[in-house]
């Protein structure tokens, strides 16, 4: 008897297309959450590795899920060809005079080696207390996927989506989003927004709901010191020909000082110092550097003299090697001098410095230093801008109204080290505030082994996603 009533009920809503709600949006998304988590496994399973070649088919087959699933949900969905990975917009039904929304994200993930850390398969998704396992689940494939929800919960219960929505997903962002730069410069026009959402960063930590109001740059380079034509043998040759690994240590020893200060010349010339209220600001909150310490599995932290770990993170800039090689790698040993040694490096920046400039005076720094004794190449990489925006703008205030609600707690405004290379372009193009309000979590494994998203940050993350929108088309 109660079944018939349901479904005579849902028949009647058929009928009448333009009624309004079935159920509230919240209480769509409350219901659905199951399938939810089941969609964003198989979103999770594409190996949608943006770096490596061997993934192209892969990142394309990620992308075009997608498109039919904003499709599903109702959206108009559009991949566009890139001379790397596609691009795709989503749009929403439009609602007439109020702000219009990007909401922003990457479908592309870091690769997931080495394999052997991982406790189950990095593209076969599990659930293991709570927490979802995969390559991509916290960054970035959870995280936006959330505002991909509440966008199917606004659609699917006939409410009106209270703003214009633009999904904007891309498949570069691990590797500098270089052709993103190009299609938004294109379509700025069509794209210009008032507000631009983000959930691409991380809670300062797990339910403390956080508004990230900066992000660091980034400076690459590849650099390699060439020396004798072919590897020699140590004894025989050792000692009359410069060692290329050897200079390339010394030369990298070059670019930071003892007390953490990174020693090229001009490399702070143009940096922002924090602010006072900012300093202030990251002091009160609770953090302690012998936990963090041990979270990180060292004995002791280093940084730059005279700031404090969260500063050194979010407000200093950094000369870091990702990555040294040349040599003899195998086991046991081998007495050569290696023909050639390579290194790859990134700074992190801060406002005001340019990614150009530095990855200039870098390089001059490198030149002035090497001996004529081995060839020097040193070749950019991507590059990035440091970003800051006012934490007291019309969105920072929505989206933290709308943390609250999600979290049940008073969110804090923080700053964060990792680069998203993009904004810079939103800002000079689309010109709408932006607003990162990241759901992952400091110890998601972003970039390692068994990087995991929490479906509690999942799942409030829709319910933030809803109310944002909601608190977006209020006026300023
Ligand atoms: N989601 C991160 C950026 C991020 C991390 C922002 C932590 C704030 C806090 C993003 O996917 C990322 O890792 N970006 C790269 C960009 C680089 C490859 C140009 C990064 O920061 O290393
Ligand atoms: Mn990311």
């Amino acid at each position: 008897m109660a079944r018939r009533l349901r479904s005579n009920r849902r028949t009647a809503t058929n009928v009448r297309p333009t009624s309004r709600s079935l159920t509230s949006p919240s209480n769509y998304s409350g219901q659905h959450g199951e399938r939810f988590v089941n969609e964003l496994k198989a979103l999770l399973r594409f190996p949608s590795v943006s770096a490596q070649p061997q993934h192209k088919g892969d990142v394309l087959a990620c992308a075009e899920w997608l498109q039919g699933h904003f499709q599903a949900i109702g959206l108009d969905a559009q991949l566009h060809a890139t001379k790397g990975h596609p691009i795709l917009l989503a749009k929403g039904p439009s609602a007439r005079n109020a702000p219009t929304v990007v909401i922003y994200g990457h479908y592309d993930v870091q690769p997931p080696e080495p394999f052997d850390l991982w406790r189950t398969p990095p593209f076969d998704p599990v659930i293991r207390d709570g927490k979802l396992f995969a390559r991509g689940a916290s960054d970035n494939k959870g995280q936006f996927f959330a505002h991909v929800k509440a966008v199917e919960s606004y659609l699917k219960t006939n409410t009106p989506l209270p703003v214009n929505v633009i999904f904007l997903i891309e498949g570069e962002e691990e590797v500098g989003s270089d052709n993103l730069t190009a299609f938004v410069r294109q379509r700025a026009n069509r794209l210009r927004a008032d507000y631009v959402i983000i959930s691409d960063t991380g809670m300062f930590a797990k339910n403390v709901p956080t508004v990230t109001y900066g992000t660091r740059g980034i400076a690459a380079l590849e650099i390699r010191v060439d020396g004798p034509s072919r590897d020699l043998h140590s004894g025989v040759f050792g000692g009359s020909v410069a060692n290329p690994a050897l200079v390339l240590a010394k030369l990298l020893a070059q670019c930071v000082r003892d007390d953490g200060r990174v020693s090229v010349p001009g490399f702070y010339d143009d940096v922002k110092p924090l602010e006072q209220w900012e300093r202030r600001q990251f002091g009160r909150l609770k953090f302690d550097d012998k936990a963090y310490a041990r979270f990180l599995g060292v004995s002791k932290l280093a940084g730059e003299a005279g700031y404090t770990t969260l500063e050194r993170r979010w407000g200093r800039p950094t000369f870091e090697i990702n990555g040294i090689f040349g040599g003899y790698q195998g086991p046991g040993g081998k007495t050569i001098v290696p023909a050639w040694a390579g290194a790859k490096i990134t700074c992190r920046l801060v406002p005001n410095q340019e990614p150009e400039k530095i990855a200039r005076i870098v390089a001059e720094h490198l030149r002035k230093f090497c001996p004529k004794s081995v060839r020097l190449t040193i070749t950019g990489g991507h590059g990035a801008p440091p970003f800051l925006e006012s934490p007291d703008g019309h969105g920072a205030r929505a989206a933290a109204v709308a943390l609250k609600k999600a979290f049940g707690c008073e969110p804090v405004f923080i700053r964060e080290g990792g680069s998203l290379p993009i904004l810079g372009d939103f800002k000079r193009h689309l010109r709408g505030e932006i607003i990162l309000a990241g759901l992952g979590l400091p110890d998601d494994n972003w970039h390692s082994p068994n990087e995991k998203m929490e479906l509690n940050n999942f799942h409030r993350g829709i319910a933030m996603s809803i109310e944002l929108l909601r608190q977006l088309a209020l006026s300023a």
